[in-house]
């Protein structure tokens, strides 16, 4: 439901009349939050809409997997995720990856400012500390309570955030140092975290894993998970990401196996997607998989994809360089795939396929595995009887997140790009619906024309130029509806991104 006003949250009455605009910004900001997605045979689709939904994003980590500690995650600082959160939607994104969560840490701010950016998570449960990992060369070493005080302690701390696209029950497991045996219990973690989820959570968050891209065990990897187990349903991957890297440079479709990716997941019967991929071998880089990867060939096939990744680190991936913590620098890498994403045709790269939702899963059997060294029966191992017990009451004491009004000043920090010149006017917007590429082209120049612009671009950047056709989801039953663009008053602004 919208509840058409005009009237800003943020305005000089905020703290006489806070009563009556605290309800006031309560509907206003019920109606930002974004919808859940769900799986549709081979698509992710709109639980409301079912219009299909495509991913365009990025994959977050500031400070590398190493800095990463107990104390500390990607979406624990609320003020690094407001700036970058500006940051992402300006350049276009919709969905972010975040790999090392730690449970214990509170989330509800991040989440929300991303929720209210119009910006998806989908999160992977382990992490590298010790019990937060699957052994992959012994994983019965590590399949037991310790280890799913992490993986169900990610899930009561997320499971409440409608932006929660889903979680990736492993990264990469399968891969040179593992076991053969790996794979069965990657199913049997995928087992149980839908079962917790079944039990557990309000509604069926997707459960998937994302493959390292083994070209020789790629196929037998997508079916040993999206097969169709009769004894064990709830085992069956929601979805697969492939972390893949074969693109580099301004390669193309046939040079870079795109079509041979194509084929192979055209029969998938779950969402397929990049998890991962921008080869950095050439730089900088220029993107231009992303009109192969959103193109009509591969469109069916995939459901978009992550880049790696958002922050300059030793590895040299970043979109961002963060110079210190009041400044920082946008990157080639940033305009360069701005560039690509404002060429997206949104209307046809969200259109729902019948045929697309209607795929069957096939039965599990030792034939669908072609390679001798790959795993190929599904006798799961059985759940330890204290993860048994966590399923069936839920994990003890475990903190359990929900989207919060968030209070926030302007962005703080100071933004160049790559020439060195300053981006000013960069500013968060409550999005209602998710977030999509501006079509206006805001980078090179370096100039803020972003904030000249963006009064007229905000409803219309919901690709809702033709939001009158119900291809794009929420903006059709908002009809244009401006997004709410709460600007700074003597340098506060509040944020009442979304209340549950
Ligand atoms: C996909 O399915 C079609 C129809 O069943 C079949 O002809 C084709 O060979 C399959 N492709 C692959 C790569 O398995
Ligand atoms: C719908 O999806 C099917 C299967 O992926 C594909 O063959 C067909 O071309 C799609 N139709 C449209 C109109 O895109
Ligand atoms: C930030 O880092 C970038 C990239 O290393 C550099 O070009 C730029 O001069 C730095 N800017 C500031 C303000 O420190
Ligand atoms: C479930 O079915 C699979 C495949 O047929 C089989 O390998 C496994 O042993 C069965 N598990 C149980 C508990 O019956």
């Amino acid at each position: 439901m919208w509840f058409q006003i005009e009237w800003p949250c943020s305005t000089n009455t905020i703290q006489s009349y806070a009563r009556l605009l605290t309800s006031v910004c309560a509907l206003v900001s019920t109606a930002a939050a974004l919808t859940p997605l769900e799986v549709s045979g081979k698509d992710f689709v709109n639980s409301e809409t079912k219009d299909r939904f495509q991913i365009i994003g990025v994959d977050y980590q500031p400070g590398g997997s190493s800095g990463f500690t107990s104390k500390k995650d990607p979406l624990s600082d609320a003020d690094v995720c407001l700036r970058d959160a500006a940051l992402m939607q300006r350049l276009g994104i919709n969905t972010i990856r975040v790999y090392n969560l730690e449970p214990s840490l509170n989330h509800d701010k991040c989440a929300s400012i991303f929720n209210a950016a119009g910006i998806y998570m989908i999160l992977d449960v382990s992490n590298p500390l010790e019990g937060g990992y699957l052994d992959r060369s012994a994983p019965w070493t590590t399949y037991s309570a310790i280890y799913y005080k992490q993986v169900f302690g990610i899930i009561e701390g997320f499971k409440n955030y409608d932006n929660l696209l889903g979680f990736f029950a492993g990264n990469e497991v399968i891969n040179e140092g593992a076991t053969y045996q790996a794979p069965r219990y990657i199913r049997a973690v995928i087992r149980d975290m839908k079962d917790y989820i079944a039990k557990n959570s309000k509604r069926a968050i997707p459960v998937g894993y994302s493959a390292a891209d083994i070209r020789n065990i790629l196929m037998d990897t997508i079916h040993y998970f999206e097969c169709d187990l009769k004894n064990s349903t709830s085992s069956r991957a929601d979805f697969f990401g492939l972390n893949s890297y074969s693109w580099c440079g301004d390669s193309s479709y046939k040079s870079a196996g795109y079509d041979v990716l194509t084929d192979d997941f055209t029969n998938a019967t779950i969402p397929v997607f990049f998890s991962e991929y921008g080869c950095n071998e050439v730089q900088p880089r220029v993107f231009t998989e992303v009109q192969a990867i959103y193109g009509e060939e591969m469109t069916q096939a995939f459901s978009g994809g992550l880049v790696y990744e958002w922050t300059q680190e030793d590895n040299d991936y970043g979109m961002v360089k963060i110079n210190d913590s009041k400044t920082l620098t946008t990157l080639v890498d940033y305009d360069n795939f701005q560039k690509q994403l404002n060429k997206l045709d949104f209307e046809r790269i969200t259109s729902s396929n019948a045929t697309q939702a209607n795929v069957k899963a096939e039965t599990c059997e030792t034939s669908l595995i072609k390679r001798k060294s790959f795993y190929n029966s599904w006798d799961l191992p059985e759940v330890p009887s204290k993860v048994s017990d966590y399923i069936k009451n839920g994990l003890p004491n475990a903190p359990v997140g929900k989207l919060v009004s968030v209070t926030g000043t302007t962005i703080p920090q100071k933004v160049y790009d790559h020439t060195g010149k300053e981006i000013t006017g960069i500013k968060f917007e409550v999005k209602s619906s998710y977030n999509t590429p501006s079509a206006s082209s805001t980078s090179s120049s370096g100039s803020g024309s972003d904030s000249s612009s963006s009064s007229d671009s905000t409803s219309g950047s919901g690709s809702t130029s033709s939001s009158s056709s119900s291809t794009t989801p929420n903006a059709a039953a908002f009809n244009g509806a401006p997004s709410i663009a709460l600007g700074g008053l003597g340098g506060f602004f509040m944020l009442l991104a979304s209340l549950v």
